[in-house]
């Protein structure tokens, strides 16, 4: 297949961490045969992977799935498609959504980044979601973030015309470079206007991560993003 656009060399966002339950272990043996999906490289047919054509969400870094699996229980009508490298909370969510019989989940075990970058057809996206991506506090590791040019430009060409992108962090000098970032990026458009944040959306389900930061008494900083082409 033609590659869109040539990788760009970045450190990982991510380091393998932390373990595995035995539950969770079991439920990646037993159930991401069910709900995972192979990628190689290749675009994704979505069409294939959810049986059938509906909005899709794609959720980059899920961690525990929290979000994931409250979105995907309240709309029923959209296919939800998580990417996550950590192998407890694939585990954990693979377990919950076969609890809760969730037929619009499906996951990638792997980089998103890669994915984003070869993996979607262009605007076959509705939602990209990017909820306290690693901020990676030390200047040395500023190039791990997640949230780059790249990504900007792989975001922007995988959503559709009434796509949107949402993001959350609440490590502030990483909410002011995803400003810059995703402002400078010439396929998408701040919702708030430029170099402003979005008020918190009421319905954006409370995570790990969110509750962690304001416990440390963090201020939270959301942003959205619409395709330059919406109408
Ligand atoms: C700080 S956690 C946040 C988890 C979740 N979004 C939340 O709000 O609770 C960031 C997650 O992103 C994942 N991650 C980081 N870089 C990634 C990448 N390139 N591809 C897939 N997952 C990634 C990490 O494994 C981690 O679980």
């Amino acid at each position: 297949m033609e590659d869109p656009t040539p990788p760009i060399l970045r450190p990982r966002s991510f380091v393998t961490r932390g373990r595995k339950t035995e539950a969770q272990a079991r439920a990646i043996d037993e159930l991401l045969p069910v709900y995972g999906v192979e990628f190689t490289g290749d675009r994704l047919d979505l069409d294939a992977v959810f049986g059938r054509s509906a909005p899709r969400v794609v959720e980059i870094g899920f961690g525990d799935g929290e979000n994931l699996l409250t979105l995907a229980e309240r709309h029923p009508d959209r296919d939800f498609l998580g990417i996550e490298v950590h192998g407890a909370g694939i585990g954990r969510v693979l377990g919950e959504s076969s609890l809760r019989g969730l037929e619009n989940v499906r996951l990638v075990r792997g980089d998103a980044v890669e994915v984003l970058r070869t993996g979607f057809a262009p605007g076959s996206l509705d939602e990209v979601l990017i909820y306290f991506p690693d901020p990676w506090p030390k200047n040395k590791h500023h190039r791990r973030r997640i949230v780059q040019s790249d990504v900007a430009e792989y975001v922007a060409r995988a959503l559709g015309p009434q796509g949107v992108l949402r993001l959350a962090t609440d490590w502030e000098p990483y909410a002011e470079q995803m400003l810059v970032v995703l402002d400078a990026e010439p396929g998408l458009v701040n919702a708030a206007g430029a170099e402003r944040f979005v008020p918190r959306p009421d319905d954006r389900p409370v995570t790990k991560f969110e509750r962690r930061g304001e416990g440390l008494g963090h201020a939270i900083f959301d942003l959205e993003y619409r395709p330059a082409s919406h109408p």
